[in-house]
């Protein structure tokens, strides 16, 4: 069986964009437009994969740091059929088929790779292309038949008459074709054109004119390869494959209570009987367990929720894990490095960070916990402040099995509570404290009867 590259064009500006950044590197659904062709492209196992890159090439490679593909750059963009030829030496003597996608065209799917493939062997082809019928055909490079039905060509729509320009049939810019007649025939095409680039669909004619069989594959579902040009196109292919997204966790047994104020990146897993609420975001690697309860305006990055967990409404968390059946929120914001035990409850205005929290232990209400590891069964009043910062460094707090922390309190760190510690309420600690033991700060509580009447009495008469 021939063997199959992949080419990946992903070296242009994308003017229309109208931005500094490289269009592949645009997020749909959280990942750069064209890290999504790319793993597309790997499921098929091709022996090779060469990236075309130009404009901030840097930045795109350093979105993919794997050493499984070749990075070409293109210093000068001076077309598709130019970019493809940049690809020849890191083919070497390859003999077999080169799959061409463009990192633009993100949400081609493996079927349709397969497709072409199929036929491509079939036909015995030394090119195949990839046509969509589109009612909107505006933008793309429209495909010439002959009276027949037989291909006759590729003309882009600059160059296009009137009447070409009425063709519903579009070149996907999705190809498959033999290595050695791929660099061969972009060796022979021209620039002349209106846009004066070096046109990748020209080797379509090429191949006719030298009675190569060319074969060509209708996609299915035009979606599929819709390239991204605008703002506007990825805005509305956004909205496209968050529907798609949505409906394969909806057919899981997850249900979204209103699916379309439900942002869940590609690459989330969710547990079945998992309920979620309005305006919920879930994104990055987020993995939500089974029988969780999302209230609703949740932001979730690369969380990791165990089963039965309960995130109450309006909560942000970025890197942290959660064990089974704990309860977090309302208003918690659970930050990178936080590690909740099973039965956690975290309460509203509660901040947590680099945490380990051991289960069952709770922090009810409007505290701080960073750089701290909490043992089992503890008790986090209300106001307690973790002070990890002095303007210089971080420091660590410990807090042991089934301590008792009052409200107010404060915890200067480093420092060390241990086992069964009782501190009481409106305590500043600043050293170690032994296990058992309870801790507190002399203070004495003054009482003045009849003070507030006296002080009336003598702020009556200045003017407010
Ligand atoms: C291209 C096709 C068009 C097709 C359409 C499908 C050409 C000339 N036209 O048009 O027939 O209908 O795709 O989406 O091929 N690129 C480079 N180097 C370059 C130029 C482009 O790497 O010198 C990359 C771009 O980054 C992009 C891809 O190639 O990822 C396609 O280029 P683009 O300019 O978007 O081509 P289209 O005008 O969409
Ligand atoms: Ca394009």
């Amino acid at each position: 069986m021939n063997e199959v590259g992949v080419i990946i064009l992903a070296a242009g500006l994308g003017r229309r964009m109208k931005s500094s950044l490289p269009k592949v590197m645009h997020p749909l659904s959280g990942k750069p437009l064209f890290l999504h062709v790319l793993t597309t492209a790997r499921r098929l196992k091709p022996d090779k994969v060469t990236i075309i890159i130009g404009h901030g090439a840097e930045a795109v490679k350093q979105a993919y740091r794997n050493d499984d593909v070749k990075w070409v750059v293109q210093e000068q963009q001076l077309g598709t059929g130019h970019a493809v030829l940049c690809a020849r030496n890191s083919f070497g003597e390859f003999a077999g088929d080169i799959l061409i996608l463009s990192g633009d065209v993100p949400l081609i799917s493996e079927r349709t790779l397969n497709a072409i493939i199929h036929l491509h062997r079939k036909r015995n082809a030394s090119l195949t292309l990839l046509t969509a019928l589109l009612t909107e055909p505006r933008g793309y490079g429209r495909v010439l038949r002959h009276a027949d039905g037989a291909l006759a060509g590729i003309v882009e729509e600059q160059d296009a008459t009137d009447a070409q320009q009425e063709i519903e049939e579009v070149n996907a810019g999705i190809y498959l074709a033999s290595a050695p007649f791929l660099f061969s025939a972009l060796g022979k095409v021209k620039n002349h054109n209106e846009q004066g680039e070096y046109y990748l669909p020209d080797a379509v004619a090429i191949a006719l004119k030298q009675g190569e069989r060319v074969a060509t594959v209708k996609v299915d579902d035009p979606r599929e390869v819709m390239g991204i040009n605008t703002r506007e196109e990825l805005a509305q292919m956004e909205k496209t494959l968050q529907e798609r997204i949505n409906r394969k966790w909806m057919d899981n047994g997850v249900t979204l209570r209103d699916p379309n104020t439900t942002y869940i990146e590609n690459d989330v897993v969710i547990g079945k009987d998992t309920v979620i609420g309005p305006n919920t975001h879930l994104r990055g690697n987020t993995v939500i367990g089974e029988r969780c309860q999302i209230d609703g305006s949740a932001y979730l990055t690369d969380a990791q929720i165990g089963d039965e967990v309960h995130v109450k409404f309006s909560v942000v968390m970025t890197s942290s894990r959660v064990a089974a059946g704990a309860i977090i929120g309302p208003f918690a914001h659970l930050r990178p490095g936080s590690s909740l035990g099973a039965n956690v409850h975290i309460g509203n205005f509660v901040e947590t960070k680099e945490a380990t929290i051991g289960e069952n232990t709770k922090a009810s209400h409007l505290t701080y916990l960073g750089d701290v590891t909490i043992g089992r069964d503890a008790n986090i009043g209300a106001g307690t402040i973790v002070c990890n910062y002095d303007g210089f460094k971080k420091y660590r707090t410990k807090i042991g099995d089934r301590v008792q922390v009052g409200s107010d309190s404060t915890l200067v760190a480093p420092i060390s509570l241990g086992d069964d510690v009782y501190v009481a309420t409106a305590t500043t600690l600043r050293h170690d404290i032994p296990a058992g033991a309870l801790a507190f700060n002399e203070r004495q509580e003054r009482v003045r009867e009849g003070w507030t009447e006296q002080k009336r009495a003598k702020m009556k008469g200045i003017k407010k």
